[in-house]
């Protein structure tokens, strides 16, 4: 039987360029959709997933991350004096529990396989899952839940992956598919932001992995590859020649957080999901008289 998965590391110290001036001084991760930030979403998941030890890999200016996922005792006694007993509920089940959560830093945003990287001590010689909460799954159950199947089914490594138009393969790690049904597919090859005609098809990598430690031997080489950073992608592609790699086509949706139009989707297609303000929220955007059918 496959080793269970009891860490997950989220890789939050990348500089989110693409929505500045927004993220000059905020971390991309705490942009809210509705009124959760970004990293909630994927802790929840990885919660629901049965994740109990969270690893944030930060940077510079990220602070901000780490006293989101800590107890805020003024503001909870307030909430309590006021009477707010649902939001205080909430902001206590927010909370990894005491001693769950684990911060390191990557000195230096010089790509995500650096940045996992980064967190080897802390997941030491375990499987683990990796989320980038960038990448916003709407999906019941969670991705990472769906993953977490296919792992005990076939152990290895698992990669979530998801449809894209053929035209937008050259923005994302493509993956070529093998034999098996969408719950768990023999993965063939795997390529980083490949050119449109040499892409092996149009399914992205969509930001949730369950990876094997032997992942950070390969990593620690630190060699550059598309767009000179260092690169997942590279070393999943080697560990491939040793190890499974399985794709899971989930059921759900990735909005692309890191881009301004997968964001302000996610923000539309949630704040019509949420009973409190969907109707309101609907009767606003009627009022726009756009030619839509919502
Ligand atoms: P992105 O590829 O979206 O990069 O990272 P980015 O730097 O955050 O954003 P842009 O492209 O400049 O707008 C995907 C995930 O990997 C993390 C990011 O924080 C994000 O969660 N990351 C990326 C790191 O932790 N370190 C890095 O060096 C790069």
């Amino acid at each position: 039987m496959a080793d269970r998965v009891r860490t997950a590391v989220f890789p939050v110290a990348g500089l989110g360029t693409r929505f500045l001036p927004a993220t000059k001084a905020m971390p991309k991760e705490m942009l809210p959709v509705v009124d959760r930030p970004l990293i909630q979403y994927a802790v929840d998941e990885a919660r629901d997933a049965g994740i109990e030890h969270f690893v944030f890999v930060t940077g510079r200016n990220k602070g901000v991350i780490e006293d989101h996922f800590d107890r805020q005792f003024e503001l909870e006694y307030t909430l309590e004096q006021r009477g707010k007993t649902d939001e205080l509920a909430e902001l206590r089940e927010d909370l990894p529990q005491p001693g769950r959560s684990s911060f390191t830093r990557q000195q230096e945003p010089l790509g995500l396989g650096h940045a996992v990287w980064c967190a080897r001590e802390l997941v030491g010689n375990n499987p683990f899952a990796l989320l980038l909460p960038d990448m916003l799954i709407k999906a019941a159950p969670g991705a990472l839940s769906q993953m977490m199947s296919a792992y005990e089914e076939r152990g290895g490594n698992i990669i979530a992956v998801e449809e894209v138009d053929p035209k937008d393969v050259s923005s994302y790690g493509i993956v070529g598919r093998g034999e098996g049904p969408n719950s768990a597919f023999d993965i063939t090859s795997m390529v980083e932001k490949p050119k449109v005609e040499e892409a092996p098809s149009n399914l992205i990598i969509s930001g949730r992995y369950i990876l094997q430690p032997e992942i950070f031997s390969l990593l620690s080489k630190h060699n550059k590859g598309a767009g000179g950073e260092i690169q997942l992608t590279d070393s999943m592609q080697t560990l491939m020649e040793s190890q499974n790699f399985t794709g899971v086509k989930f059921d759900g949706r990735t909005f692309d957080c890191g881009s301004k139009v997968g964001f302000l989707t996610a923000n539309l297609v949630y704040a019509l999901d949420r009973p409190d303000i969907a109707d309101d929220f609907t009767k606003e955007i009627r009022a726009l008289g756009l030619n839509t059918p919502i």
